[in-house]
C-alpha cells in the first residue's frame, strides 16, 4: 500500500492529511498560528510560523500513522491564495507576508489598471486587478517600503514558501499563480505584458507547473524537521480553492461547490476560460491540466461567524470547552430556535471589505433592523443567513454566465451544521449535498499527489475512485419564499450604504 500526504497552509493553521492509495484518510494533524491585523483592513502572517506549524503537523501525522516514512509516495501542497512572501537573495523573509484578505492596495490596483490598461489586463489575466491579489502588493512594497523593495529577490505564494523549505526549489502551480495578476491565464504561463507593464523582472517569480507535476524532493534538512523520507517527491499542488474543487469532486461540468472557510467560495469547472461580463467573478486555471474554473469569493464567510463567536459568545465558548464540543454547535443550536428571516434582522458580512460581487475594500459589516425583541440567537441566525445571501450573490453570477450544473456540493464549516445546510438549500433554492468526509483542500492536494505518484492516471480518475456524497437537503419552498424577500432587501442595503462605507473609511 502506498500513502499520499496533503498539506494545507491555511489562514488559521497548517493541516497535514495522510491518505492511503484508495483515498481513505489514515492520519491528520493541524497546528494553528495567529493572524496579525496591524491596522484595520491589513492582514499579515509570519511565514516562519507557517513553516514551524507545517513541520509540527507533518511530524504528528507521520508518528500517528506509525508507517515507515518511505511508504509516503508523494506530497501535495495547497494553501491560502494570493499572499505575498517577500524574500531577499539569501531566501530570508524581508517583512511579514501580506495576505489574501488584506485591503491596503486600492491605490496600487488603480495605478496598475491605468498603467497597463484594463483591456490588456483582462485579455492576459482574465480578471481585474483586485486588492487581495499579489501584483498590487509588490507595487505597494515598491511605493511604501523602498528599503525592503531594494532587497527583494523573489516573491512567493504561501504554499510555495513551504515548498522552498521542503525542497529548496522555487516553484508554483497554474491555479495559485492565476491569483497574482501576473499569469496569462488562457496560456497558463507568466504574462510578459503584465511584467513589462509593471517593470517587474520575471526572475522575481518561481517557475510555473501544472498541478500534478513533481517540482522537487524532500531535502535532508526538511526530512530532519518533519520525519519525511529524504527524496520524497513534492508536487506543484494548487491554490486552496482549486485543490478544494478536486477534493469536492468538481473536476468536470455538472457540479458546483460552495465552501465556507474563513472566506466563502462558489466554485465551478470550465472547459474554456470564460469571464463574467462585468468581471465580478474570478476565472482561474484549474488543477485539472487543460481546464479552468470560475469562482465567486466573499471574504468573510466563516470569518463572520468566528468574529461573532469571539466578540459575543465567550460564554458559549467556555461551556463548549467544558462539554468537549465545538462552540459553533452551541451557537447554531440557539439560531435554530429563531424562524427563517431572523425576525427582520439582516447582516451584511463585509467585515474585511468585499471582493465578489462588489470589489469594495471600504465595505463593512452591518446589522440592520435591530429591535427590542432581538437577542443573541437572532444575531447568530442573521450572520448565518447574511453569509448565505452573499453566497447566493456569487451563485447567481455563475449561473448567469451560462454555467450548467445539477449538483451543489457544500463543504467547510457551512457543511458541518445541519441548520446551515438547510439555510443554504433554502436561500440558494437548490438541492445541496456534502462530500463524504469533507476533508477539503488538503484531500484534493493528496489526490493530486496520487496522480503524480502514478496511483491514478488522471485527476478525474482519482476523483471517480475516491469521492461520494451524503446529506442531501432539498429546499423548503415556504422558507425559500421568506428568504427571497429578505435577500432582495439585503441587496438593496449595499446599494444604499455604498457611499457611506467610503465616507466612513475617509473619517478613519
Ligand atoms: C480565493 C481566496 C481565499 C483564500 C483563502 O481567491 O482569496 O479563498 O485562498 O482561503
Amino acid at each position: 500500500m502506498r500513502y499520499l500526504l496533503g498539506l494545507d497552509v491555511g489562514t488559521t493553521g497548517a493541516k497535514a492529511l495522510l491518505i492511503d492509495q484508495a483515498g481513505k484518510p489514515v492520519a491528520d494533524g493541524t497546528c494553528e498560528y495567529p493572524l496579525l491585523t496591524p491596522r484595520a483592513g491589513w492582514a499579515e502572517q509570519h511565514p516562519q510560523q507557517w513553516w514551524e506549524a507545517t513541520a509540527r503537523a507533518i511530524s504528528a501525522v507521520v508518528s500517528q500513522s506509525s508507517l515507515p516514512p518511505g511508504d509516503i509516495a508523494a506530497v501535495g501542497l495547497t494553501g491560502q491564495m494570493h499572499g505575498s512572501v517577500f524574500l531577499d537573495d539569501e531566501d530570508q523573509v524581508i517583512r511579514p507576508a501580506i495576505l489574501w484578505c488584506d485591503q491596503r492596495t486600492a491605490e496600487q490596483c488603480r495605478w496598475i489598471t491605468d498603467t497597463v490598461g484594463a483591456e490588456t489586463i483582462v485579455a492576459e489575466t482574465c480578471n481585474p486587478v483586485l486588492t487581495g491579489f499579489q501584483a498590487p502588493k509588490i507595487i505597494w512594497l515598491r511605493d511604501h517600503e523602498p528599503q525592503n523593495y531594494a532587497r527583494l529577490a523573489r516573491v512567493l505564494l504561501p504554499k510555495d514558501y513551504i515548498r522552498l523549505k521542503l525542497t529548496d526549489e522555487y516553484a508554483t502551480d497554474v491555479s495559485d499563480a492565476s491569483g497574482t495578476s501576473l499569469l496569462n491565464v488562457p496560456r497558463r504561463q507568466w504574462s510578459q505584458a503584465m511584467l513589462d507593464g509593471l517593470q517587474l523582472d520575471e526572475r522575481l517569480l518561481p517557475r510555473v507547473y501544472e498541478s500534478p507535476e513533481v517540482t522537487g524532493r524532500i531535502t535532508p534538512e526538511a526530512a530532519a524537521a518533519t520525519g519525511l523520507a529524504v527524496g520524497t517527491p513534492v508536487i506543484a499542488g494548487a491554490g486552496d480553492q482549486a485543490a478544494g474543487g478536486v477534493g469536492n469532486g468538481v473536476v468536470a461540468s455538472g457540479s458546483v461547490s460552495v465552501t465556507t472557510g474563513t472566506s466563502g467560495v462558489v466554485f465551478a469547472y470550465l472547459d474554456q476560460p470564460i469571464t463574467d461580463s462585468q468581471l465580478r467573478t474570478h476565472t482561474f486555471c484549474h488543477a485539472v491540466p487543460g481546464s479552468w474554473h470560475v469562482m465567486g469569493v466573499m471574504l468573510a464567510a466563516g470569518g463572520s461567524l468566528r468574529w461573532l463567536r469571539d466578540a459575543l459568545c465567550a460564554a458559549e465558548t467556555a461551556l463548549a470547552a467544558d462539554m468537549g464540543v465545538d462552540p459553533y454547535e452551541l451557537m447554531t443550536a440557539q439560531a435554530a430556535k429563531v424562524a427563517p428571516g431572523a425576525d427582520g434582522l439582516l447582516f451584511l458580512p463585509y467585515l474585511t471589505g468585499e471582493r465578489c460581487p462588489y470589489a469594495d475594500p471600504d465595505a463593512r459589516g452591518v446589522f440592520f433592523g435591530l429591535n427590542l425583541t432581538h437577542g443573541k440567537p437572532h444575531l447568530i441566525r442573521a450572520v448565518l443567513e447574511g453569509v448565505t445571501y452573499g453566497l447566493r450573490d456569487c451563485f447567481e453570477l455563475i449561473r448567469n454566465m451560462g454555467v450548467q450544473f445539477s449538483s451543489v456540493r457544500l463543504s467547510g464549516g457551512g457543511a458541518r451544521s445541519d441548520l446551515w445546510r438547510h439555510i443554504q438549500a433554502d436561500i440558494l433554492r437548490h438541492e445541496v449535498c456534502t462530500v463524504v468526509g469533507d476533508h477539503g483542500a488538503a484531500y484534493g492536494a493528496a489526490l493530486l499527489a496520487a496522480v503524480a505518484a502514478g496511483v491514478y492516471p488522471t485527476v478525474r480518475d482519482a476523483v471517480d475512485a475516491t469521492i461520494s456524497t451524503v446529506h442531501t437537503v432539498t429546499p423548503d419552498p415556504t422558507h425559500s419564499d421568506v428568504y427571497d424577500g429578505y435577500y432582495a432587501a439585503y441587496r438593496r442595503l449595499y446599494g444604499a450604504l455604498r457611499a457611506e462605507f467610503t465616507s466612513l473609511a475617509e473619517l478613519m
